[in-house]
This record gives structure tokens, C-alpha cells and sequence, in this order.
């Protein structure tokens, strides 16, 4: 039924399952049953053995027992009637970590982004992104699904699009021409190897967005990482910005969950939204707790990029391997000169016993974490050398 569009246009699904009758791939990579592995985005899904180096991404660390102690121990109630301590205590805790009024606890970073474009916007306008942008690569087209909005991509230098790109982007509403309704920007920038962007890059873009009447949101999966790369507090790099998503789940360790903040209104609406997406939770304190937990770990993501820098560093060895210098967690190689395609460098990985992520036709991308340290590191180097050479 859901899948029939306006009277007499019966259409295919837009979550991209085809029409009755018509089975096709997933537009995501998942390929069809008889294919040996599953292919989620960039993302392989792996068993993963015991000894093997899982840098795929810093979403697969697993809760401590500081962690897990949270969870046991929290109070909760019931959240959807704003009777969640615990959720209640993480709101507010995130929200000032930030420097916002207000924050909403939400189950992902990719559902805090998705609610930020659906109460910033009307159905029909243009977001404004980098086009490496993860709601741009990665988000199954969300913002057109869930909100009715368009695209408006750039390339930009770093992910953060100049002045004049932003002016040059930027679409005045008319009778023919639907408005920029959102500016988005993301920090640190995942694709673009997780570059960390400094305060005046971000305000200089905001600053041309806002003098047109167009709201910013930044996608801070990682603003942690940002912020310690860079020596700066998180809420100073979203003080140019009008809200921002951060993930707990990745670097900082937590089992589940991201935050959205903004403005008291903001998050007033953002509530509401979370409920139409489903994302109403009940006794979330259970998670909330780790989440709690997680934001005392932002000290310890400089371990991360010291483990990404040495990780680099090794891999840089390595004959026809080409490595972008990180800035944070998140190493790009490029693998093109070793003659091997980015499929078969990850093949060659893992079976040597090191997970990575294909990111390209010859960039793989590896991810530090609290869950490896510099011995797990050393390690992922040798085998890199005898899998990649
Ligand atoms: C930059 C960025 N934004 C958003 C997300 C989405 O987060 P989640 O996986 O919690 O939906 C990710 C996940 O990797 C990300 O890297």
C-alpha cells in the first residue's frame, strides 16, 4: 500500500525495496541472497575474528565497565514524558558542553542530523552541503525522503565551503525557485579524511548563510576530535552555528547514541520530530548512562590521533602506498600505486588479519579508537606491509 504513490502514478518504495514483484539490489550495496558478504555503503560486514585489528571505524568500540556500570546503575522513567533522569541529566550535560540552551538525546548521529533539517526547513527548499558530506554520501538520500528537500552541493576545499561559495550556492526563494532553507556543514570531516576545522573557517561560512537568512547546522559526529586536534573547546567551534549533532557512539566510546543541540526552540520542535521519526525512547537511561559516561572521555581521543599519526606513519613505508597526513582518528591511503584495487587492498588485510574500510576505487580508510592502542597499532602496521606490498 505505502508503496503507491498519488492517485493513478503507483511508484517504487523511495527506502529504495522495489516495486511488488520486482526484487532488485538495495541501492545501499546490499547485494543480492546467493552473493557470498553483505556490502552496507562503504562499510563490509565482517566475522570478525579474534585477533584481528578492527579499523574499520571508531563506531565498532565496545562499552568499558565504567560503562556498563552506568547502564546497570541508572535511574530511569519514562523519557517520551520527559521522566528520564538519566536522559534528562545527559541533556543537559551535552547542552552546556556545547555552550546551547537545549539538547535532545537521539538514537543516532544520522537521525539528529535528519531531525535538524526537518525543523530548520519547508518541504521544497535547498540544503547546501559539501558534496563529501556524509548527509550528502550517506544518509540513503534522507533529507528528500523524510523532508522534501533538495540538494545544493559545493566542493569544497577542507569540507567547509568559503564565503563565496556559499554565496554563490546560496538560492533566493521566488515564484520559480524553492530557497536555500539550510546550510550544512560537518567537523571533522569523516570523508575528506577527518580534517579538523578551526572556528573562523566555520563562522566565515555561517556568517554569509545567516546574512541571507539561512540557518546552520553542523553535523559534529566527531566535534570531539575537532575540538581536542585543534585545542579548542566544542563550544566554540559551534558557537557560529545554529545547532549541532555529536555522536557519543564513535570515539568516545559509547554503546549508542547521539546528541542534537540548539536553541530552546530548536529542541522544543526537535522533540516533536524525534517522535515522528520513531525515535521516542522510553527508559533510555539504561543508555544514556554510558552516554553520560562517554562524555568524560573526550581527554582521551589525543590517543586516538597519536595512534592515527604513528599508524600513518607506517603505512607511508610501505612502496606505492600513499597516505594522507591525519589530522585526527581517520587515515586515508590510497593504494593505486601499489597496482591494487581498494577492494582487494581491504581483501589483502584481512586476511591478514587487520579490518579496513573501502572509501574509493583505490582509497581505504583506517580508523583509530579507544579500543586499539599503539601495540594493536604496531601490529596492524607489520601485517599492512606484508598484505600491501
Ligand atoms: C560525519 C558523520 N555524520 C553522521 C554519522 C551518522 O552517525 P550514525 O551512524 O550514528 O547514524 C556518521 C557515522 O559514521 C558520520 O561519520
Amino acid at each position: 500500500m505505502t508503496d503507491v504513490g498519488r492517485i493513478g502514478r503507483p511508484r517504487a518504495l523511495t527506502s529504495g525495496i522495489g516495486r511488488i514483484g520486482r526484487p532488485r539490489a538495495l541501492t545501499s550495496g546490499i547485494g543480492r541472497i546467493g552473493r557470498p558478504r553483505a556490502v552496507v555503503g562503504y562499510m563490509t560486514v565482517e566475522r570478525v575474528r579474534g585477533d584481528m585489528i578492527d579499523l574499520r571505524s571508531d563506531t565498532v568500540t565496545t562499552p568499558d565497565e565504567a560503562m556498563r556500570e552506568a547502564a546497570a546503575e541508572a535511574p530511569v522513567g519514562d523519557d517520551v514524558y520527559g521522566e528520564d533522569p538519566t536522559v534528562n541529566e545527559l541533556e543537559k550535560r551535552a547542552a552546556e558542553r556545547v555552550g546551547m540552551e537545549a539538547a535532545l538525546y537521539v538514537p543516532t548521529g544520522t537521525m539528529g542530523n535528519q531531525i535538524a533539517a526537518q525543523v530548520h526547513t519547508e518541504p521544497g527548499e535547498e540544503v547546501l552541503a559539501d558534496v563529501e558530506s556524509h548527509v550528502v554520501k550517506w544518509e540513503l538520500g534522507g533529507f528528500a525522503v523524510h523532508s522534501g528537500l533538495q540538494l545544493r552541493t559545493v566542493d569544497a576545499d577542507r569540507g567547509i565551503p568559503t564565503p563565496g561559495e556559499v554565496a554563490d550556492a546560496h538560492v533566493e526563494a521566488d515564484l520559480h525557485r524553492p530557497g536555500t532553507g539550510l546550510c550544512c556543514l560537518e567537523n571533522t570531516h569523516n570523508a575528506r579524511g577527518g580534517l579538523a576545522n578551526g572556528p573562523d573557517r566555520i563562522a566565515a561560512a555561517a556568517e554569509v548563510a545567516h546574512d541571507r537568512d539561512v540557518p546552520v547546522h553542523l553535523d559534529g559526529a566527531r566535534l570531539f576530535n575537532a575540538a581536542v586536534a585543534l585545542n579548542r573547546s566544542a563550544a566554540e567551534l559551534v558557537a557560529p552555528v545554529d545547532s549541532v549533532m555529536f555522536c557519543l557512539s564513535k570515539g568516545l566510546g559509547a554503546p549508542v547514541g547521539s546528541m542534537l543541540a540548539g536553541s530552546e526552540e530548536f529542541i522544543e520542535r526537535a522533540r516533536r520530530s524525534r517522535k515522528l521519526f520513531g525515535g521516542g525512547m522510553r527508559q533510555a537511561g539504561v543508555i544514556a548512562g554510558p552516554g553520560l559516561r562517554a562524555l568524560e572521555n573526550v581527554a582521551e581521543l589525543s590517543a586516538d590521533h597519536e595512534n592515527a599519526a604513528a599508524l600513518a606513519e607506517g603505512l607511508e613505508g610501505i612502496e606505492g602506498v600513499a597516505v594522507r597526513p591525519p589530522e585526527t582518528n581517520i587515515v586515508l591511503v590510497d593504494v593505486e600505486g601499489t597496482g591494487s584495487s581498494a577492494e582487494d587492498a581491504v581483501g589483502a588485510l584481512r586476511e591478514a588479519g587487520v579490518l579496513a574500510s573501502r572509501f574509493g576505487e583505490t582509497t581505504i580508510r583506517l580508523c583509530t579508537h579507544r579500543d586499539v592502542d599503539r601495540t594493536d597499532v604496531e601490529t596492524a602496521v607489520d601485517r599492512a606491509v606484508g598484505a600491501l606490498a
